[in-house]
């Protein structure tokens, strides 16, 4: 009864009283109060200081969850500067934090309010009315937000927006805008296509400017998003990177190993960025996926078989431009992915079995590759439909995610003894192209962390592969024709 005495003294009188109530008299002794509150604490500034210094003044011992880069990804939030070492020593130098942990998944706080046996969950006050839901597990307080700065405000001022222009106008380019809306640090100026018309329904559509001229187009934009067709992507990519252009490029990038090589050569020499835009390569889910599949938890990769098939209209481009068409152009890039990040690119043979449409393009290909010790099988198709899958196999256990398994947002890891089943999930927000923009601009920011989501080697491969499939499909001189 003393020790209740007090507290009754203290500010936090109704807290202690809970706690008296909830768990008995005799459980006197956790008397200490223990806050916890998250965040990302990026370019730490003053704002988080006063958070803090206010959350640990509420008790008597403050945890801080400090999120990782994976979570954030997933999370939306996109472009944080700092790795998640700084960001916690950060929270760690402004002396406020008894305990620094890690937020890793989404529903995580509750599990840790119980853990730690918190007492209030503090947070700043644009968060107010969200964590309501905390409130069965212990006191949530919103703490007023610190006016006029943030993490955003001050990446913005230390990195210029830059002036995205999109070469192109078709269904991929208006899935771009919006997405590029949510990456901070972009602002997305203006569209060129030779075809004026086109690019002034784009530009209106969504309040961009239209260009005319390549040159004047240049002049206005500081990135290039190519979106146009295949066939243009290496002019229109080699005339960006001459103009002093980064560019993003839409897959297949090129499809001459030679020129994909020479792209990458001339962006080096320039300082400029180049990125292929196969969107499964950024996304976080796959990301997560490949970190399983690399770390050797179902042993040695053996073999790994990908597919991919989306039935397109008889007439659509997919099914009628007899050289550029087809279903291997078109979704290749997709499936052969897993296959190069899990077993390289150093194959030993690649055979492509093609079904014809009534056009003579693939309507459905099937890929095998053989490697020194594994093999795999890479399946896409426009006109026939099946199971869209990625299969990992290795010599302890195999991994699966079913379609949509390139916007990956569910996985299995499966071992010899089947009733051990691990089940991984990650977000997958929007069309998934915030993604690979959000890595593009860290790149161009100077964070090269995201490049080995898709090396050049990587993209160069992928030309080779489809320079070996136009050969096959003998559509190499029709190519020249044009
Ligand atoms: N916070 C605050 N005052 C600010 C900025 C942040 O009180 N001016 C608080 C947030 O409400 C949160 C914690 O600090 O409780 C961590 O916020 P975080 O999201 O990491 O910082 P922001 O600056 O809001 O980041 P961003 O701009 O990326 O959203």
């Amino acid at each position: 009864m003393q020790v209740l005495m007090g507290v009754v003294e203290k500010k936090y009188i109704v807290l202690y009283a809970e706690k008296f109530e909830l768990q008995g008299e005799e459980k006197h002794e956790s008397i200490m109060i223990k806050v916890i509150t998250y965040g990302t604490f990026d370019l730490f500034h003053e704002g988080h200081y006063r958070l803090l210094k206010r959350a640990k003044a509420l008790g008597d011992y403050l945890i801080v969850g400090v999120t990782t880069e994976a979570y954030d990804k997933a999370r939306g939030k996109l472009n944080v500067v700092d790795s998640l070492m700084i960001r916690i020593e950060n929270v760690k130098k402004s002396g406020f934090a008894d305990e620094i942990i890690i937020e890793e998944t989404q529903g995580q706080k509750v599990n840790d309010i119980r853990k730690f046996r918190i007492d209030i969950f503090a947070i700043g006050s644009d968060w107010t009315g969200e964590f309501d839901y905390l409130n069965d597990y212990c006191k949530v307080v919103y703490l007023e937000r610190t006016k006029n700065i943030s993490s955003t405000m001050l990446r913005e001022k230390n990195s210029p927006i830059h002036r995205i222009g999109i070469i192109g106008t078709g269904r991929i380019a208006e899935r771009f805008i919006p997405e590029a809306k949510l990456v901070s640090g972009v602002s997305t100026q203006g569209v060129y296509n030779p075809h004026t018309e086109s690019a002034i329904r784009f530009a209106d559509k969504w309040e961009i400017s239209a260009y005319r001229e390549l040159e004047e187009f240049y002049k206005a934009v500081d990135i290039v998003y190519v979106a146009s067709p295949h066939e243009t992507h290496y002019g229109y990519i080699k005339s960006a990177l001459e103009h002093g252009k980064h560019v993003l490029c839409e897959k297949p990038m090129v499809l001459k190993q030679a020129q994909a090589q020479e792209l990458f050569d001339l962006a080096r020499e320039r300082n400029l960025v180049l990125f292929e835009g196969i969107k499964t390569a950024f996304c976080p889910g796959f990301h997560k996926l490949l970190g399983f599949a690399s770390s050797g938890t179902v042993g040695s990769i053996r073999n790994v078989e990908a597919c991919f098939t989306k039935l397109e209209g008889k007439e659509t481009r997919e099914l009628t431009d007899r050289v550029y068409g087809g279903s291997f152009i078109e979704l290749g890039s997709y499936v052969m992915l897993p296959i190069l990040k899990l077993l390289g690119k150093d194959f030993e043979e690649i055979r492509f079995d093609t079904i014809r449409g009534e056009q003579g393009l693939d309507i459905f290909t099937k890929v095998s590759l053989k490697y020194p010790s594994g093999i795999a099988t890479a399946t896409c198709g426009l006109g026939v439909k099946s199971e869209g899958r990625l299969l990992i196999a290795g010599t302890k256990g195999y991994i699966v995610a079913e379609a949509p398994w390139w916007k990956t947002t569910y996985f299995e890891l499966h071992y010899e003894n089947s009733s051990q089943v691990e089940k991984y999930s990650e977000r997958f927000l929007g069309d998934g192209l915030r993604y690979e923009i959000s890595d593009f601009i860290s790149t161009i920011n100077g964070n090269s962390s995201s490049e080995f989501k898709l090396t050049r080697e990587e993209s160069v491969t992928l030309a080779g592969m489809m320079e070996a499939f136009m050969k096959a499909e003998k559509r190499e001189g029709l190519d020249m024709e044009r």
